[in-house]
């Protein structure tokens, strides 16, 4: 099969199409025909080896060859122990480990999987797994965001951003969503009240406090972050830095003894369930061999919303 692969950290120079062999499902396993994968910035941390948790399992070159991991399309072949799926089902999930997406074919368990609704075509449902599942988690199951909450995005113009701002929305909550100019009126168009520019301001020091702030890209300290926080406040950073994820296990105690405000990590559960509560929207489709260019076009922070790779049409 054809697939997109490196095997080391760089830029999406590093990344060749090449023919490598077809996976066989193990006995627990599905082989899935892929039709569309998504692209996260997952991918893009994965390919340059940053923020040092994308080095997971492969501090000095990547822990597999092939990135991508929220995939749709339909399955092959079904492990003689997996129970869930019908060769022919038109299914949609993430790879466990973000890996293996760039590639004419997947296996995977399947256990977060999902059966493709049949009023979303594959590239749609490609778009919802990682993201969707981190917002709804994020303003939902963790948040609880309520009507009338001050509620703020930080990230809010990329792939999980996206679905927050409209989940936000959607329970009520007045939205101020943060991220680059370029990305301003598409965050407003999503419903956000406010906009922030994060190259000319920084939220942490404007002054606004809010109930819940959902950080898809934690750069500044804990203390930085409780101060945007009105008392009682929580705060859940998802991606980051490590050093900044640290200080919430170091600080967070304290804060909250402090000033009874929240700051902490999010840890993403992916289930089916998730999966199936939530909607999409695209930004940008290629076909496989554009793997490099669509992946330089999201680092280079070009892409607002989600970026698809169709790969069977259909
Ligand atoms: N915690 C977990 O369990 C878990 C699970 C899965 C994934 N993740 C992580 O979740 C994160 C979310 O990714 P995503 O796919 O939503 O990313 P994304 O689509 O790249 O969106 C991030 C957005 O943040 C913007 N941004 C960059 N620097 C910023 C700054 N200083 N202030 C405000 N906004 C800034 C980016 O714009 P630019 O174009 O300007 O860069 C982009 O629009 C990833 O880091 C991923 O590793 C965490």
């Amino acid at each position: 099969m054809k697939a997109i692969v490196y095997h080391k950290y760089g830029s999406p120079d590093v990344l060749k199409l090449e023919e490598v062999e077809k996976p066989a499902p193990a006995d627990d396993q599905l082989l899935i025909k892929v039709h569309a994968v998504s692209l996260n910035r997952s991918d893009w941390e994965g390919l340059i080896g940053k923020p040092l948790y994308a080095r997971l399992g492969g501090l000095r070159k990547p822990a597999g060859p092939i990135l991508g991991s929220d995939i749709a399309g339909r399955v092959e072949k079904v492990g003689k122990d997996n129970t869930q799926f019908q060769p022919g089902d038109a299914v949609f999930g993430e790879m466990g480990n973000y890996r293996g997406g760039f590639a004419e074919y997947v296996c995977t368990g399947g256990k977060a999987w999902a059966l493709k609704p049949a009023g979303l075509t594959f590239k749609q449902a490609a778009s919802i797994p990682q993201a969707g599942v981190i917002a709804l988690q994020g303003i939902h199951k963790k948040g609880q965001v309520q009507a009338g909450q001050k509620v703020l995005i930080n990230g809010a113009g990329g792939g999980s951003g996206m679905f927050a701002i409209q989940l936000a929305k959607r329970y009520g909550a007045e939205v101020t969503g943060v991220d680059n100019a370029e990305k301003l009126d598409f965050m407003r168009s999503l419903g956000a009240d406010h906009v922030i520019d994060y190259t000319r301001e920084d939220f942490t020091r404007n002054g606004g406090q809010y109930d819940f702030i959902l950080d898809l890209i934690a750069y500044r300290s804990a203390f930085a972050y409780a101060r945007a926080l009105k008392p009682g406040g929580n705060y859940y950073a998802v991606g980051g830095s490590v050093a900044t994820f640290l200080q919430f296990f170091l600080f967070g105690p304290w804060i909250r003894r402090n000033s009874g405000k929240n700051v902490r990590l999010l840890a993403v559960q992916r289930n089916r369930e998730d999966l199936e509560y939530i909607t999409e929207l695209c930004d940008k489709v290629y076909p496989l061999r554009d793997v490099p260019e669509a992946l330089r076009y999201l680092g280079e922070g070009h892409a607002k919303g989600k970026v698809v790779i169709e790969i069977q049409k259909g």
